[in-house]
């Protein structure tokens, strides 16, 4: 019963969509378990260009059942909007399954979290505005509302009022706001209910069931290890567990159904919203980073802050989520600069050196990465199909960066397109059975 979660191992945006992409090929199913439509993939296939919200990745693959756990927040509107948009371009959706324990985000919780984000001011976490902590914060405070209650109306109703009620003070700008009438809130969710009702399911004994049939599952996170709200740089986080245990809650399986978790990071890194930045970059270096790697948040268009690949960071995420594998995506984006930094420890304002990733915050806002010094490499990465095309620089990086993190590289990324990938052999001789295709035949 393969079970493979695959997660974001620095601040998001590591281009897990590719990745997943790739296994859903082989993946009988795939399960997204938390985070909502504050994610946003890109993946470019056939010279088309898809960009997901809600979706799994996996629903560009015909026969592959695609899942919507329970740990997921759902804007129904988004998720119409996004069905609406595949079946247009001829995508088939008839393998779309919700949970019907999913939590659904209302009108006022995008309210909410614009109006949270004002309040804070220069405080403010740079959420991306889309309802995700207001609907976590219902969930934990027993006043949700699930999908399975957009096909009761008397239910949904009396749940939305009660939902509404301590609310007020809060909700007190948008007073006026139409989308705030009950009877127009709940006609609305209705209509979401009936286009919805056809995929929503007990996506648990779904996924258990093709797992006792041996059948291979991917787990798909959203956001990364950094931006987890126990284990991330609180409160600059999103408000759930992007980390790979948080799988088995957001998926309704058990420990023992993970077989393997691959962790994606990108060859340097990037950071969207506000929060501690240990190898943030400025200037044209950075500039130059973030237009060749189009640093642009796929969600809110937002320049990415961009840094150098920050090892004390990734070594973390290796730990809190028992990473068995790595995929470090765009390679290519550092060809060309001279030199390349990896930040291997941290200093302290105080000036102690920091080998861990710091507990506290104070400790982290003030770390300043300190970096080995690696060669360059200039040639162009995108027809590198084997470790044996790439420049030796750019394969000592690969290697210095397995062995500080103490996970091998299986997958490493040196272009947009779908089969712009290097499969290492240690990732071939890792994987679960049938996940990574075979290694190319060289002529
Ligand atoms: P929220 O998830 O919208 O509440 O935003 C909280 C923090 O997480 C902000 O810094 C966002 O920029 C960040 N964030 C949320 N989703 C993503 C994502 O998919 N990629 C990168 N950052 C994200």
């Amino acid at each position: 019963m393969p079970g493979l979660v695959l997660v974001g191992a620095q601040w998001g945006d590591e281009g897990k969509g590719k990745v997943t992409d790739l296994l859903a090929e082989r993946a009988d199913v795939v399960v997204r378990f938390q985070g909502g439509n504050n994610a946003g993939h890109t993946i470019v296939r056939d010279g088309q260009t898809w960009k997901l919200h809600l979706m799994p990745s996996g629903i560009l693959h015909q026969g592959t059942l695609c899942v919507i756990g329970n740990g997921v927040v759902v804007d129904p509107k988004v998720l119409t909007d996004e069905l609406e948009e595949l079946r247009r371009r001829r995508v088939d959706t008839s393998g779309l399954r919700i949970s019907a324990n999913a939590h659904l985000i209302m009108p006022y919780h995008l309210m909410l979290d614009h109006a949270g984000e004002a309040r804070l001011g220069k405080l403010q976490i740079g959420t991306t505005r889309r309802g995700i902590g207001p609907c976590y914060a219902d969930k934990a405070a027993r006043l949700g509302i699930r999908v399975q209650d957009l096909l009761d109306e008397k239910i949904l109703k009396k749940k939305i009022v009660t939902a509404l009620e301590p609310k007020r003070l809060s909700l007190r700008p948008f007073a006026k706001d139409p989308r705030l009438d009950l009877q127009a809130m709940t006609d609305e969710y209705l209509t979401y209910g009936h286009r919805l009702e056809a995929y929503i399911a007990d996506t648990s004994r779904l996924v258990l069931d093709r797992l006792d049939h041996d059948q291979l599952v991917v787990f798909e996170g959203a956001q990364g290890a950094l931006l987890d709200i126990d284990h991330g740089t609180y409160p600059f986080v999103t408000s759930s567990n992007p980390v790979a245990g948080a799988a088995c809650i957001g998926a309704g399986v058990g420990p023992k159904d993970i077989d393997e978790v691959w962790g994606v990071a990108k060859a340097y890194s990037t950071r969207v919203g506000a929060g501690p930045f240990p190898t943030e970059l400025e200037g044209p270096l950075a500039d130059e980073i973030r237009d060749r790697g189009h640093e642009y948040g796929t969600t809110t268009g937002r320049a990415r802050r961009v840094g150098w690949l920050d090892l004390v960071a990734l070594r973390y995420a290796a730990r809190i989520n028992s990473l068995t594998a790595l995929a470090l995506t765009k390679l290519d984006v550092l060809s060309g600069l001279p030199q390349l930094h990896v930040c291997t420890r941290y200093r302290s304002e105080e000036g102690a050196e920091l080998d861990h990733f710091p507990y506290h915050q104070t400790v982290l806002h003030h770390a300043i990465g300190e970096y080995e010094v690696l060669p360059g490499f200039s040639e162009d990465l995108s027809d590198c199909r084997t470790e044996e095309d790439l420049p030796p620089a750019a394969r000592e990086y690969l290697r210095f960066v397995a062995a500080f993190v103490r996970v091998p590289i299986a997958l490493v990324g040196v272009g947009p397109g779908r089969d712009e990938v290097i499969w290492t052999r240690a990732g071939a001789g890792l994987a679960v059975a049938g996940a990574v295709p075979p290694a190319p035949a060289r002529v």
